[in-house]
């Protein structure tokens, strides 16, 4: 068998190794072991390159890069904490976009015959994720406002921007003299500064709630801007890997889209969580009932069937073991215990099935959206932990709310809501929630671990 063929076939084993690794990603119980199967598809792709025929690598160079990248990234991976994921995505994401866009810019430098439109598309691409990636970061980590930045005309230019990209890119004869290599250099420096504007233009006037979307965007555009290098290069890996990339990016867009009840032009264009939108969401003031953990357990205690809701603030205060505790003081008392999960609960997907994993709850007692609504309705106690967006009625029926449309769980349907969280500050919408002023709402205010620590206490001595 000839050399390239072994290639070819290493290729296909690494692409199958991506498909059955994203497959096994869709669920908690699996996503571990697919994690590790597409990381060995992705050494086979490497070892894969580094061996093909007729090429020859400085060694020196590409093992020198692999170290100093593996210690940034064992550094990070260990580092990071749950909450801030969406930061780090961003980061690799726009890394990746650069990297393509990198390597497409030295074929053309180096092979002036390159195909002008693909070395463009990849660098465009590439370029947009890689200044559109660091915005997002800056935004969620806190450098520049996470607020959605919007002035007149933004879109107009952005539109302007984006049209001068594509003539550069399909008639650059139109500006340069297209007869000579120079004249194709210099559209392709063009693009290369219009596409790191857009970046920034298309990015900036997104707010922070609608972040994760973008960066699952951004992850897309980065997987095509690799297949359009893959395709300039000749490399199959490439071109499969950075389709699966930006076909899966594409698909998780959607359901975050889906989970919110917002369309993607409404995510890239609406401006949500400009100043405007902060505020009551229908400007009445609320009457709120502030009980303390010794209530809230006499509560429970009288309960039968407690659903717990987990959200962005159980993430924040590291607080999954101690509510698995309390669930199991509760279930050992003879009482039924569920756990409520929203899909866009938390600020990334999957954020609160991957937190109850890491406490060992059982995935039995993780109930999704559809499932569990029903069950709200003979429900004793509905207990939130840091959960706000995901329970707030307004949804449903204040047509003025930036969240309405959005499916919820269905809270108020229970008995009791007891709900814990620290201030009556907004989640992440930047809307107060309606839900704290019912009558069947209590307030326990503080940190949610240090609430649940002294209510598990509390249960214990019932
Ligand atoms: P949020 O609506 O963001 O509310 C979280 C609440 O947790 C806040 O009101 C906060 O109130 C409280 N909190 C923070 N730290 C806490 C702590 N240490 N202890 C106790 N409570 C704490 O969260 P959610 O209900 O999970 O909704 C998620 C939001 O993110 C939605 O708007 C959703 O659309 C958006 N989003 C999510 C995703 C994905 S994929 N998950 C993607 C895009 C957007 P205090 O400050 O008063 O404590």
């Amino acid at each position: 068998m000839e050399q390239i063929q072994i290639t070819n076939i290493l290729y296909l084993f690494s692409a199958i190794a991506f498909i059955m690794g994203i497959k096994r990603l869709s669920h908690p119980k699996t996503a571990r072991s697919g994690n590790l199967l597409s990381s060995i598809g992705m050494l086979i792709a490497i070892v894969a390159t580094l061996t093909y025929p007729g090429r020859e690598f400085d060694f020196s160079l590409i093992i020198g890069g692999v170290l100093v990248g593996a210690v940034i990234g064992i550094i990070f991976a260990t580092r990071v904490q749950m909450t801030e994921m969406p930061q780090m995505v961003a980061i690799f994401n726009g890394l990746g976009g650069a990297a393509s866009a990198f390597v497409a810019s030295s074929e053309f430098l180096s092979k002036p015959e390159s195909p002008f439109i693909i070395v463009c598309l990849s660098v465009f691409i590439g370029a947009l994720t890689f200044t559109g990636s660091f915005v997002a970061f800056g935004k969620l980590q806190g450098f520049i406002s996470g607020k959605a930045v919007t002035f007149k005309g933004q879109q107009l230019i952005n539109a302007v921007i984006a049209f001068l990209a594509v003539v550069m890119i399909l008639a650059p004869g139109l500006i340069f003299d297209s007869s000579i290599y120079i004249g194709y250099l210099n559209a392709f420096f063009v693009v290369v500064v219009l596409a790191l504007i857009l970046g920034i233009g298309l990015t900036i006037p997104i707010g922070g709630a609608d972040m994760p979307v973008v960066i699952s965007l951004l992850n897309s555009y980065s997987g095509i801007a690799a297949a359009a290098t893959g395709f300039l290069i000749s490399n199959n890996a490439l071109i499969i890997s950075g389709s699966l990339v930006g076909a899966s990016g594409l698909i998780l867009t959607n359901i975050m889209c889906k989970g919110m009840n917002r369309s993607l032009a409404n995510v890239i264009f609406g401006a949500v969580g400009a100043e405007s939108s902060v505020g009551s969401s229908d400007g009445k003031e609320m009457s709120i009932k502030s009980y303390s953990t010794t209530e809230a357990a006499m509560i429970l205690d009288a309960a039968e069937k407690i659903i717990i809701v987990p959200g962005y603030g159980l993430a924040v205060a590291q607080a999954q073991h101690v509510a698995r505790e309390v669930a199991e003081t509760l279930e050992a008392m003879g009482k039924k215990v569920l756990y409520a999960i929203h899909p866009v609960a938390g600020r990334m997907p999957g954020h609160m099935n991957v937190l109850l994993a890491e406490a060992n709850v059982s995935y039995d007692v993780l109930k999704d959206l559809d499932e569990v609504n029903p069950e709200f309705e003979d429900c004793d106690v509905a207990l939130i932990l840091g959960a706000n967006d995901v329970v707030n009625p307004a949804a449903r029926h204040d047509q003025a709310s930036p969240i309405y449309g959005m499916p919820i769980l269905n809270v108020d349907k229970s008995r009791t809501v007891i709900i814990n969280k620290r201030s009556m500050n907004p989640g992440f919408a930047g809307v107060q929630n309606e839900l704290f002023g019912y009558d069947n709402s209590i307030m326990v205010f503080g940190d949610a671990k240090d609430m649940l620590n002294d209510l598990l206490k509390e249960v214990k001595e019932l």
